[in-house]
């Protein structure tokens, strides 16, 4: 059997990331999170003192940049400029950085050679925003993962406390709501549903349900 591209494009809280990494994990796909690279980017330019929307300060930066994907035991880590920042990425700040970052159209063009190397040399699960859209239009399978706002902001809440972080269920339905916005009304390539993507709502479904309705979208598209 070829290569196959899946594409998971969906907002923020929908249950990408869990879901692609553990039926890339069950298919022995290489799973890839191209949300990390956008805030790798966005912590660049936070450590750099560079405002995440000051898009000719964000774009200046990039050439100083080397970015990184390394697998570790089936683990995506995310390398800038040599250091592990897998973890330093993962905070409210930089989520906020990541989704000004990655309006400003040179920050998504520099990206975007390194994501469709990825989906060249082995069989991928991706999953971002503009996936299906723009990275791999000729993905085999494309799913649009979505989930109401509150169940999103619900799950994302109980992930960030696990990770002792400090925060309220209304802070994070208002960050949320936000970014949501944010990356569906931007003008370069916002967050839509690839026309010929099939759209998963994950709202009334546990994780082992997700999982099972993205593997039979999968297994029914495969030849
Ligand atoms: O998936 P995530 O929450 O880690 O993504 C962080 C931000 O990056 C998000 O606000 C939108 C942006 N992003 C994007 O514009 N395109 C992608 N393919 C992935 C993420």
């Amino acid at each position: 059997m070829g290569r196959i591209a899946v594409a998971i494009d969906g907002p923020s809280g929908a249950g990408k990331s869990t879901i692609a990494r553990a039926v890339a994990a069950e298919l022995g796909f290489i799973y890839v999170d191209t949300g990390a690279l956008y805030r790798t980017i966005g912590l660049a330019a936070c450590r750099a003192g560079v405002a995440g929307d000051d898009a000719d300060g964000v774009t200046a930066l990039l050439p100083g940049l080397e970015l990184e994907l390394r697998y570790v035991g089936g683990a995506q880590h995310v390398l800038l400029n040599g250091e592990d920042v897998s973890e330093a990425i993962r905070t409210p700040e930089i989520s906020r950085y990541a989704s000004q970052v990655s309006a400003i159209p040179h920050v998504r063009a520099y990206l975007l050679d390194l994501q469709r190397d990825m989906a060249k040399k082995d069989s991928v699960i991706m999953d971002g925003r503009d996936i299906g859209t723009v990275i791999l239009p000729d993905a085999e399978v494309k799913i649009f993962l979505t989930a109401s706002a509150e169940k999103r902001a619900q799950r994302r809440y109980l992930e960030l406390r696990e990770k002792g972080q400090d925060v309220t269920p209304a802070e994070v339905l208002r960050q949320m709501a936000a970014r949501d916005e944010q990356d569906a009304g931007r003008a370069a390539a916002p967050l839509r549903q690839a026309e010929d993507a099939v759209l998963v709502d994950t709202s009334g479904l546990d994780l082992a349900q997700s999982i099972a309705a993205v593997r039979r979208v999968i297994d029914g598209k495969r030849p």
